[in-house]
């Protein structure tokens, strides 16, 4: 297993990483912003977390062909973009890339024939999210917050129908290309509140839930729902492998994907398979790049 400790540019390196492991749909120039990573440990080529790495029955596949299990845009993967149930906003959309995309030729717009090639091909329907400036995410994201809270909350998950009056740590929402190259907030529950203290949080106490909801905007400009993420603490003896962290996977639907111990479990496994490599400094929280916090 091959473990380094750097600077990690996310418009590089785990952009790269994740196409592999078949979170990101899109890599192009135009579908990340530059959030920073700070220093930390990241599992790469070897990890458990990637499913295509070496000795993976999937590696000598091309990632995106139609049929292969790792292809980023292939309809199995949960943390997929262009599954199912990332539905289209009709009512939040960016004007600014309503009227762009009406222009094919338009520099920004990621369906640019002659924009920079991409494998994963940028025009696929939820395919790498286009640049937004501060403003643009905050509106658009407000506009479809009763969405995104009606669709989690129907899981029946007590956290997934309250979070979204927890506080918020990130001042708008930003793109994680760990999870699905969409755009993402992060929630704290009043018991996870030392999260506000980022690198200095030290281990959170059973019952710290983080929350994170998403959402895409396609080319044109509209939004639609992504999945929610969800990590709970739970008592000592839980999971050791976990970190005693329960992660939950919900779809914009509702669908509970899978919980840690619980049901669909083996499908939440890649979550701690890549959150564990900050276990022993940050106690699995990942945290967000710099420039995007607040507290
Ligand atoms: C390949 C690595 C990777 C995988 C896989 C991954 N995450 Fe994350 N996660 C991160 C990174 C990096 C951050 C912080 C930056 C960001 O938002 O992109 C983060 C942040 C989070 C947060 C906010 C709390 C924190 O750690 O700071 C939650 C909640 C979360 N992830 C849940 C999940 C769940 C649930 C899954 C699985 C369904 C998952 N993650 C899969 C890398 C990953």
């Amino acid at each position: 297993m091959t473990s380094y400790k750097s600077t990690l540019k996310s418009g590089t390196v785990i952009p790269a990483m994740m196409v592999a492991a078949g979170l990101l749909a899109a890599a192009g120039p135009n579908a990340i912003a530059k959030p920073r990573l700070e220093t930390r440990d990241v599992q790469i080529a070897a990890s458990p977390c990637n499913p295509c790495a070496a000795r993976n029955p999937c590696a000598a596949k091309n990632p995106c062909a139609a049929n292969n299990p790792c292809n980023p845009c292939g309809a199995k993967n949960p943390c997929n973009p262009c599954a199912a149930g990332g539905s289209v906003s009709s009512k939040c959309v960016v004007p600014r890339l309503q009227s762009a995309s009406a222009n094919p030729c338009a520099a920004k717009n990621p369906c640019n024939p002659c924009a920079a090639k991409n494998p994963c091909n940028p025009c696929a329907a939820g395919g790498g999210a286009p640049e937004l400036t501060r403003a643009e995410a905050k509106a658009v994201y407000d506009c479809l917050v009763p969405a995104l809270k009606s669709g989690y909350g129907k899981s029946g998950d007590r956290d997934a129908a309250s979070y979204a009056g927890w506080k918020t740590y990130n001042n708008q929402p930003y793109i994680s290309g760990t999870h699905g190259g969409r755009f993402v907030n992060n929630y704290a529950n009043r018991k996870a509140r030392a999260y506000g203290k980022f690198e200095k949080a030290g281990r959170m106490p059973p019952g710290a839930v983080l929350a994170k909801d998403s959402f895409t905007v396609n080319a044109k400009g509209r939004a639609g729902a992504g999945p929610f993420f969800l990590m709970e603490k739970m008592g000592g003896g839980f999971n050791k492998v976990s970190g005693d962290w329960k992660y939950t996977l919900v779809m914009p639907n509702g669908k509970i994907v899978g919980k840690t111990n619980g049901s669909g479990s083996a499908n939440v496994k890649f979550c701690y398979e890549c959150h564990m490599s900050v276990a022993g400094d940050q106690d699995s929280m990942m945290l967000m790049p710099d420039e995007f916090r607040k507290n």
